[in-house]
């Protein structure tokens, strides 16, 4: 299904500068990587999310699936985009988010580094199928 919108100029900066906020917000005492992201939903929201760590190290949770659980927890089910912002541009999804993002199509992956992070927070922009390629999807158990 055609997206209500498309990632224009404004929006996108939008999507980087949230998730340049949201990533001062991460709890990550034990790794000391910050992460942020933030989804842009085909509605024109955007859903936010930073990682969270813990004491018991498993009980972690990336930044891009704490976005994807408040979205998903609105009520959105379509996405156009998700920027995740590391230290720098290296910033990468981990093999568990992307299975999690591509349950909602093949959306625009854009990897930036936060705000001062000189040269290394220039934009990497990927689709999420060239992350993921041939995965299991909805599709498989249809
Ligand atoms: N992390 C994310 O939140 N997103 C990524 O794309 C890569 C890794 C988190 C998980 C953990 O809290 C920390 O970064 C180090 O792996």
């Amino acid at each position: 299904m055609a997206h209500k919108i498309t990632l224009t100029a404004a929006r996108r900066g939008e999507l980087l500068a949230a998730a340049r906020a949201v990533r001062l917000n991460s709890y990550s005492p034990y790794s000391n990587y910050k992460v942020g992201a933030a989804l842009l939903a085909a509605s024109g929201k955007i859903y936010v999310g930073a990682n969270f760590e813990n004491a018991a190290y498993g009980a972690g949770t990336c930044a891009e699936r704490v976005a994807l659980g408040a979205a998903l927890a609105a009520g959105e089910r379509e996405f156009v985009a998700v920027c995740v912002c590391g230290a720098d541009n290296t910033v990468s999804p981990c093999g568990i988010c992307r299975q999690a993002l591509s349950e909602f199509g093949d959306m625009t992956v854009l990897c930036i580094g936060a705000e001062g992070s000189t040269a290394a927070n220039a934009l990497r922009e990927l689709k999420l199928s060239a992350l993921l390629p041939e995965s299991f999807g909805p599709a498989n158990l249809a």
